[in-house]
């Protein structure tokens, strides 16, 4: 009995030393059952009960020696098996195979537009000041000087928000200057990019959410004559050098004297008709000297300091540079039309 289990222990052992696996399988297999869970070796230290007292010192020795050789087998072999492995499927890449193809993501139009105004802005040293879209009724309203019953704050062209009519989608850009002015002493030159809201019937022409750029340069002495030229400037970087730009007398709450800015491209073509009704004008903006009341509700002193302001759309700037006609085409996230901008970064 007990010769014939010394005769099974060292069968094993000698199978352990004869085992070549030649594979990372066939390694595992042989870890599995020499030294796995459910190993063969395991149930041969049980047998030790049956071995007689004299032989248990040199059985134990024997079952221990096997293990022990399985072990250091398994090691010696590892590391240049996974080597070998990783050498293997090294090969078996096909360097000349065509790439994975990456889909690359396209700007949109409209962030596109707002990168060039921000961009022709800094170059005369304007910084960008951003700020909310959630406004209260102060910063967009009343700090711009805009009366209690003014229309502009009807529920039919402002978004509330449903707990509060303090709070509101900003109508338009202009709350950023008095949250510039609040904080900030001159001289003050920012320009505010950024999405507005109005509660609008969607149109080819007008839609309830768009973008604008606000411009604001406060400082001692700042005249009539720095908007005109710095509005001229910006009209010839954004269009051409051939750009030529109109005022026409206009009203705001917050500005005074106020205008409208129209920009004209050239001749008028078949495609801009609907975007200049007919006339080759493109208006884009909305400017003025600061209302030297709205100063003082920021803090500024109005007999030392005086300021312009501007705020231009952004939406009809883009159709007019991408030749779109559709301002609703901006917001429906169509891939296939967004596609079409990817080069014009
Ligand atoms: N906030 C005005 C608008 O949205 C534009 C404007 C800005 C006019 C600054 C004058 C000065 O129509």
């Amino acid at each position: 009995m007990s010769a014939e289990t010394f005769d099974k222990v060292k069968q094993i052992k000698a199978d352990i030393e004869a085992a070549q696996p030649d594979s990372l399988e066939a390694l595992e297999q042989f870890r599995i059952k020499y030294l796995g869970s459910k190993n063969v070796i395991k149930p041969l230290f049980g047998e030790i009960r049956n071995i007689a007292n004299e032989q248990k010192k040199e059985y134990g020795q024997l079952v221990n020696s096997a293990k022990e050789a399985a072990e250091a087998k398994y090691e010696s072999l590892k590391a240049g098996l996974e080597a070998a492995a990783e050498q293997a499927a090294v090969q078996d890449i096909d360097l000349t195979a065509p790439g994975e193809p990456l889909e690359l993501g396209a700007r949109h139009p409209v962030t596109i537009t707002l990168n060039r105004i921000i961009r022709i802005f800094e170059r005369i040293g304007f910084v960008v000041a951003d700020d909310r879209e959630i406004e209260d009724d102060w910063h967009n309203f009343t700090a711009m000087n805009t009366p209690e019953d003014h229309p502009a704050r009807d529920m039919q062209d402002t978004f509330y928000l449903r707990e509060s009519t303090e709070l509101l989608l900003r109508t338009h850009t202009s709350p950023v200057q008095a949250r510039v002015m609040t904080r900030q002493k001159p001289p003050i030159r920012v320009i505010a990019p950024g999405r507005v809201y109005r509660n609008e019937t969607i149109s080819a022409r007008s839609h309830c959410q768009f973008h604008q750029v606000e411009g604001l340069y406060v400082d001692e002495g700042v005249s009539f004559a720095d908007l005109k030229q710095t509005l001229l400037y910006f009209a010839r970087e954004m269009f051409g050098p051939d750009a030529k730009i109109r005022l026409r007398p206009s009203y705001f709450p917050f500005t005074e004297p106020s205008a409208e800015m129209d920009v004209y491209l050239g001749a008028e073509t078949e495609k801009d008709y609907r975007l200049t009704k007919g006339t080759g004008w493109l208006e884009i903006l909305g400017c003025g000297m600061v209302d030297p009341a709205v100063l003082e509700n920021c803090g500024i002193d109005s007999e030392k300091y005086t300021g312009f302001a501007f705020g231009m759309g952004i939406e009809r700037q883009a159709l007019r540079l991408f030749d779109i006609g559709d301002i609703r085409l901006f917001f429906e996230n169509d891939v296939r039309f967004l596609k079409q901008f990817a080069s014009a970064l």
